[in-house]
């Protein structure tokens, strides 16, 4: 199972974006974590969708019947992504912030005072701030997991402490959007558990380089947005058929009571769930390419491209720390020991000695190198590390990335030393 460069050259052939310049020069596009690019196939069925298939869902004519086709495919493709086997624990909306912030209130509607929420300083604040809206809403107390600043992960002596009979829900993210840091999800969910308490992952970072496995990972909800994993603008989420079929879900009267339509308020965006389908199919077709039995059938050749996602992402991300250890005037903020690899996705924030983040990412921007600046909502994060206002500059890699790239970016950097 590899990614070659011949391989990762055809994936990005795939995506048209990447074929922009900026100054003459190819576009380096180290913006994933704020979004990834997509490829042709995503594209085509947005569009192919729009030109052929256009309706509403639920009637007896044509165009109708074949949106209620698509529903189901995206539902089952979705459900193979997060390794669920039931499709209809997948449901679908704007994005993971407005799934969160549904479910929150649904769940908040079952909290008492003296109950407990547990959230994390590593997390967006779209899996912070819906639940302390919720936990005030229902006169519950908010605690918080605290971090180890020096590598940014997350302090698992003082969380564990936090979990007692009274927690009713512990939030925290598969990776950190700002420092690629990957929680141990399994053991956490493990933990809470064993007081009782529901587990909220939030894979939005995680999703683009890893496998989703909610089946072993045994949470209890999970959100993640597909524009994240190549795809377009649109969140899903995926719940225990027991809890969804319990909570009381806001939906308006007529929308059904089952699943998954019960969390799946108003008109879908069909257009985009045609691309979500492309998107996950794409990553299915990578892993078969890198060397996954060509017949496998879509989990597995998800399992495969994740392997191989994996691997390659790994020494881009070797490299690129490797480079900026050279940089004396550069703090990386996370894991930077070559051999913790395994414990941080491709993703780095980044500070200067002297100069803003603002103005390094336009140092970059002007050569053509597209990096965000800010807190990225990682704010909690940004708040605990003293990062505040000013925030830092966050390179994310994929897989469409190259060494290539990675050494423009430290050419870039070397500039300013
Ligand atoms: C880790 C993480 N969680 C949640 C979100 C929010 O996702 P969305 O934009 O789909 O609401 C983001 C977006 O950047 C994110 O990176």
């Amino acid at each position: 199972m590899s990614l070659t460069p011949e391989l990762v050259a055809h994936c990005r052939n795939q995506f048209p974006a990447l074929g922009r310049t900026v100054a003459g020069e190819p576009a380096v596009f180290l913006d994933g974590p704020a979004g990834t690019q997509v490829p042709r196939a995503v594209i085509d069925a947005v569009s192919s969708y729009l030109a052929h298939q256009n309706a509403n869902h639920g009637g007896v004519f044509a165009t109708s019947v074949e949106s209620d086709a698509l529903l189901d495919q995206v539902h089952r493709a979705a459900a193979d992504l997060v390794g669920a086997e039931d499709p209809d624990t997948v449901f679908f909306g704007a994005n993971m912030t407005s799934l969160t912030l549904a479910m929150s209130r649904a769940l908040g509607r079952t909290w008492r005072a003296g109950d407990e929420v547990l959230v994390t300083r590593l997390d967006h604040d779209a899996n912070v701030t819906p639940w302390v809206l919720a936990a005030r809403d229902a006169g519950a107390t908010v605690r918080y997991a605290e971090i180890h600043r020096e590598d940014c992960t997350l302090d698992l002596d003082q969380l564990r402490g936090q979990l007692s009979q009274r927690t009713r829900l512990v939030a925290v993210g598969c990776a950190s959007n700002a420092v690629g840091t990957i929680n141990p999800v399994r053991q956490i969910t493990q933990w809470a558990h064993q007081h009782g308490a529901l587990v909220f992952l939030d894979a939005v970072h995680y999703a683009p380089h890893a496998l989703l496995d909610v089946a072993a990972w045994d949470c209890d909800l999970l959100a993640c947005s597909a524009y994240k994993f190549f795809g377009p603008h649109m969140g899903l989420m995926w719940g225990r058929r027991e809890l969804l079929e319990s909570l009381p879900a806001y939906k308006v009267r007529p929308a059904p009571d089952t699943l998954p339509g019960k969390w799946m308020t108003g008109t879908q965006n069909h257009e985009c769930l045609a691309g979500v389908l492309a998107a996950i199919d794409y990553l299915a077709w990578l892993g078969r390419e890198a060397g996954g039995d060509p017949h496998a059938d879509r989990r597995s050749a998800l399992t495969a491209a994740f392997q191989a996602i994996g691997d390659y992402e790994r020494t881009l991300c070797q490299r690129l720390l490797a480079g900026l250890a050279e940089l004396p005037a550069v703090r990386v903020w996370g894991i930077t020991d070559p051999r913790r690899l395994a414990e941080r996705l491709p993703t780095l924030s980044v500070t200067h000695r002297s100069l803003p983040a603002i103005d390094v990412a336009r140092h970059l921007a002007a050569r053509g190198i597209f990096a965000w600046h800010g807190n990225y909502y990682a704010l909690q994060l940004s708040e605990t590390l003293g990062r505040e206002p000013d925030g830092m500059v966050r390179v994310g890699l994929v897989h469409y990335n190259t060494p290539r790239e990675v050494d423009r970016l430290l050419a870039a950097l070397r500039e300013l030393v």
